[in-house]
């Protein structure tokens, strides 16, 4: 068996901005999704026949890291609620990406990749692996999977199950783990890790370095409500053709995400919280908040550092930074809200069991 897990995300800052090229933050959170791999007489999904069109995700990384394998029995388990904007479905892509090529191994020659889907080599990132003259060695188990590969291939197949459209930002997050920051521009400050093109957009991806940070929690609150994120955006968009000076809004939103950013990584939780409530109130004024999600977020007020609503808006969740993740997840209970609890930001994908890797050598 072979086994591989990732991380879901949310996002502190930006969300609705970044389509306008301001920077967003994206932070992994504790609760995670797993795919394990064993080899099968055929193709299973948790038992049931496997359907490529109810798991597209799945089908698009088997076509580019399993093509012509031998069956397998695939097993998905994880505790991020799907369709709230906590980064399900990349988390699952990062998670099957990992346990795919763990369970197939990786050509080598004079010990550098013979293939493999990397951010240095740009041009066919999505179409198919970069490849070299016939490799003279192969790495097999966890010491073959690689983290930028596993958010490429995320990318690429969120991007194909979502008609084209998809930012790196959920992949890189479920992939690396930590905080992620995606912009239109390379940050001065930040840690720039690579920049991903999809479709004619480009988007730099940076990391920040979290792991000082130990007394501060997220709360997430989900108001049950699912509201898709295309409409949301949808519905700024047509904002702003009726009203152009809401593009203050998207522009205010760049210098409070900025904000946000500096506040991180000076370790200021209290101006990381003042930030990301001011995010909310923007946020809202670009009408997406709702009902729901600001009954949540007054319940998490008063016991927290700040609040706001993460991700698409409409419905979905909102967080809460606090020091008291007990008494800020009660009350929104009390509100009526399902809360998980997260460090501020979590570990990224990882290879739980390679113990019977490899699955498959294609290399034969
Ligand atoms: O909730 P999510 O992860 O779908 O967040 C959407 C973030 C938006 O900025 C609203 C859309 C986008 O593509 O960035």
């Amino acid at each position: 068996m072979v086994q591989a897990s990732a991380p879901g995300k949310c996002i502190l800052f930006g969300e609705h901005a970044v389509v306008y090229g301001q920077p967003a933050v994206a932070v992994a959170i504790d609760q995670r999704m797993s795919v394990e791999l064993s080899l099968s007489n055929d193709w299973r999904i948790d038992g049931m026949s496997f359907h490529p069109d109810r798991h597209p995700h799945v089908e698009a990384l088997k076509q580019r890291l399993w093509d012509l394998g031998p069956a397998l029995s695939i097993k998905i388990s994880g505790n991020i609620p799907p369709a709230s904007g906590l980064g399900s479905s990349a988390a699952l892509s990062v998670a099957a990406s990992a346990a795919l090529r763990c369970a197939r191994g990786r050509q080598m020659v004079d010990d550098d990749w013979a293939e493999g889907w990397t951010a240095a080599r740009p041009g066919s990132i999505y179409d198919g692996p970069w490849t070299s003259s016939k490799g003279d060695s192969v790495v097999n188990g966890a010491d073959c999977v690689d983290e930028d590969e596993c958010a490429i291939l995320a990318h690429a197949v969120e991007a194909y199950a979502q008609g084209g459209r998809a930012s790196p930002l959920d992949s890189s997050a479920c992939a690396h783990g930590g905080c992620i920051v995606l912009s239109d521009k390379i940050e001065d400050n930040l840690n720039w890790i690579y920049t991903r093109s999809l479709n004619g957009v480009s988007w730099h991806v940076h990391s920040v370095d979290l792991s000082n940070i130990d007394d501060v929690w997220l709360v997430i609150g989900s108001t049950g409500i699912h509201a898709p994120t295309s409409e949301q955006v949808q519905k700024v968009a047509n904002l702003i053709k009726e009203q152009p000076g809401k593009m203050r809004e998207i522009e205010t939103i760049g210098i409070v995400s900025r904000r946000g950013i500096a506040a991180l990584m000076s370790g200021d939780m209290e101006s990381v919280g003042r930030a990301m409530s001011e995010n909310h109130l923007l946020l809202r004024s670009l009408g997406v908040s709702c009902p729901e999600l600001e009954v949540l977020i007054s319940a998490a007020a008063p016991s927290s550092l700040g609040v706001k609503l993460t991700g698409a808006g409409g419905g979905g969740c909102m967080i809460a930074l606090t020091r008291n993740p007990k008494m800020t997840s009660e009350a929104i209970e009390l509100a009526g809200g399902r809360t998980l609890i997260s460090k501020l930001a979590s570990d990224g994908m990882k290879i739980d069991n390679d113990d019977k890797a490899p699955l498959w050598d294609p290399y034969e």
